[in-house]
């Protein structure tokens, strides 16, 4: 087991990208700010994609100018997804010094998700990455659909293995393996990482990223910190989904993540009470629970404890 692991938040953005009921500003920077004081150093905050398509992230301008504010350590790093120029620009325009360009190993979903194909989805960020590094940015990366696609079905490795490299070879700092709609198992996952690194991907550059629809997230992660991967995508009490993926549902939570890994002894400089206290507030903004385990026990145990004063 690797000895630190850098959680990477997606809370703000994979999370709230997918709630119904579309949060204030003010309290999306609010749970930043949760965030920030629970000792977490990089955060996805918003998405500078087609307020159309993705309405709940239409305040992005807003969100990033607000969170430059924040008082913050050095070694923080805010994030933000980007479709095309026309996002890169608007995150050049609020600030952002790094952004993450996305896409799936599946035709079908990037048609739905991103409104291109496959091959024109890679002709467009390759301009768009060589872009934001000649400004000087940080451009991390997803793939999606990597473990099976809620439209096509399975996705052979092969055709993960290819848009991963070309994604790669862009000149990403860290590739995001997503598992979008949380169908992956870890012998499959082994599989999947296995062929990845024979393939030439490093390891320094792979973070994993799963949704627990079916609950294996936390399986699965134990089985890419075996393979000696060291950043995990997470969001906060465990929110999220993609609106162009049917069946998605929340990404794996902070909460549970952290939990399993101090119980394995790793760092990942995660407070979990004052990570618990931001959920709790936010699921009190949002008008609904989260589906974070620890926070469920949590929460709970409180109210027991509550009940036997
Ligand atoms: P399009 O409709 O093909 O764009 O959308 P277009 O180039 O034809 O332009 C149409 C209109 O969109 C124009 O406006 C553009 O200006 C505008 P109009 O002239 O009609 O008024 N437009 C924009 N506006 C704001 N910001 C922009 C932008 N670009 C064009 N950046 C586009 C193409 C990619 C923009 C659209 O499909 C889109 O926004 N898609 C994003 C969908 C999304 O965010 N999905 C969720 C992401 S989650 C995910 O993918 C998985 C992940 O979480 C990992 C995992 O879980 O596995 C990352
Ligand atoms: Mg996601």
């Amino acid at each position: 087991m690797p000895k630190e692991v850098s959680i990477y938040e997606v809370g703000p953005r994979d999370g709230l990208q997918n709630e119904t009921a579309v949060l204030p500003t003010a309290r999306k920077v609010e749970m930043i700010r949760g965030l920030l004081e629970s000792g977490i150093k990089r955060i996805e905050v918003t998405s500078f994609v087609n307020p159309r398509w993705i309405p709940a992230l239409a305040d992005h301008m807003e969100v990033a100018a607000a969170v430059h504010k924040l008082e913050r350590a050095d070694d923080v790093v805010f994030s933000a997804l980007v479709p095309n120029m026309r996002g890169l620009d608007s995150a050049t325009r609020a600030g952002m010094k790094e952004v993450a360009i996305f896409m799936a190993a599946s035709q079908t979903h990037n048609l739905k998700n991103i409104n291109k194909s496959t091959e024109k989805a890679l002709a467009t960020y390759t301009e768009v990455v060589r872009e934001a590094l000649d400004r000087g940015m940080r451009v991390r990366g997803y793939i999606s659909c990597v473990y099976g696609c809620p439209y096509e079905g399975n996705i052979p490795v092969e055709q993960v293995i290819e848009v991963s490299k070309a994604l790669s070879d862009m000149g990403l700092y860290e590739l995001s393996l997503g598992d979008t709609v949380g169908v992956g198992t870890p012998r499959q996952v082994e599989h999947v990482l296995q062929q990845l690194l024979e393939a030439g991907l490093t390891r320094d550059k792979m973070a994993v990223h799963f949704h627990d629809t079916r609950g294996t997230a936390l399986a699965n992660i134990t089985v890419a910190l075996q393979m000696g991967i060291t950043t995990i995508d997470s969001a906060a009490g465990g929110l999220g989904g993609c609106p162009y993926a049917p069946g998605a549902s929340g990404n794996v939570a902070s909460e549970d993540v952290v939990y399993m890994l101090q119980g394995m002894g790793c760092t990942t400089g995660v407070d979990l009470d004052r990570l618990v206290a931001t959920s709790s507030r936010l699921a009190g903004h949002l008008g609904h629970e989260l589906p974070s385990k620890y926070l469920k026990a949590h929460i709970g145990h409180c109210t027991r404890s509550m009940r036997s004063v």
